[in-house]
């Protein structure tokens, strides 16, 4: 199961208690530890998380800043813990716009982790949907007419991935309703479920309760379902 998150309410989970936006950061890479670790155990196979979006270059300079630093302590923190537990780990998005710190802990995490099949753990960092679609439809020559599973895997490839299923469940924390660029053609036919609770609040008992709710959809595809389709 390919199971995608945009882990959005940090900041409001701050400024909620009182607390600055930078904390409410913190507090969600935290989360994110416990997350990846319940994960496997649910049965998510694939797990993408949102971590900072190609517009969210229009926060203020200290935000972004405080931000890429969280994302370097937590590579770094983090790479010996996915190597023990299984976990492969890619960084996708754009590469030329972040720092070479971020660039050299990106790929030492690729490396040190690359053996990992007990989740396939990526992290969109700098990452736009629509500009990894663009992306990739660059590298198709002229004639070339390709499949939907062969782009698919392009367009994992063209984004510095490796190639995913489709995404089967994709969950918003944080009360919005919207998708902000996040895996538009991955996403085509994912359950999607939108929850109040924001990113730090959002531990594994939520996770649970969600993969509970995605198992009681019906999935159809298009096609009618099994009872009717006779
Ligand atoms: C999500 O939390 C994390 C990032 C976008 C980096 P936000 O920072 O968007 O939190 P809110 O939406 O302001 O509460
Ligand atoms: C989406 O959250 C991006 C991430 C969670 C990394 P935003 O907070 O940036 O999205 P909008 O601006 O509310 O759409
Ligand atoms: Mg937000």
């Amino acid at each position: 199961m390919h199971l995608g998150i945009i882990m959005d309410g940090n900041g409001r989970w701050a400024t909620r208690l009182g607390r600055s936006r930078g904390a409410g950061h913190r507090a969600g890479a935290a989360m994110v530890r416990r997350i990846v670790e319940a994960a496997p155990d649910l049965g998510i196979g694939v797990l993408t998380l949102f971590a900072f979006s190609a517009d969210n270059w229009r926060r203020p300079a200290a935000e972004v800043a405080w931000l890429m630093r969280l994302f370097r302590e937590y590579l770094r923190g983090e790479t010996e813990r996915c190597v023990a537990n299984g976990v492969r780990l890619e960084v996708i998005g754009r590469r030329d716009r972040i720092g070479p710190a971020l660039q050299r802990a990106i790929e030492t995490a690729y490396r040190k982790t690359a053996a990992g099949t007990r989740l396939h753990l990526r992290i969109a960092l700098d990452y736009s949907s629509r500009d990894a679609i663009l992306r990739a439809a660059q590298c198709l020559s002229p004639e070339a007419a390709p499949t939907r599973d062969a782009f698919s895997r392009l367009l994992a490839i063209a984004d510095h991935g490796t190639p995913v299923p489709d995404v089967d469940l994709l969950i918003r924390t944080g009360g919005e309703r919207r998708l902000s660029d996040f895996l538009l053609w991955e996403a085509a036919y994912a359950e999607l479920l939108f929850t109040p609770l924001m990113w730090p609040e959002f531990g594994p008992e939520a996770l649970r309760e969600a993969i509970a709710d995605f198992s009681t959809r019906q999935r159809r595809f298009g096609a009618l379902p099994e009872a009717a389709a006779g």
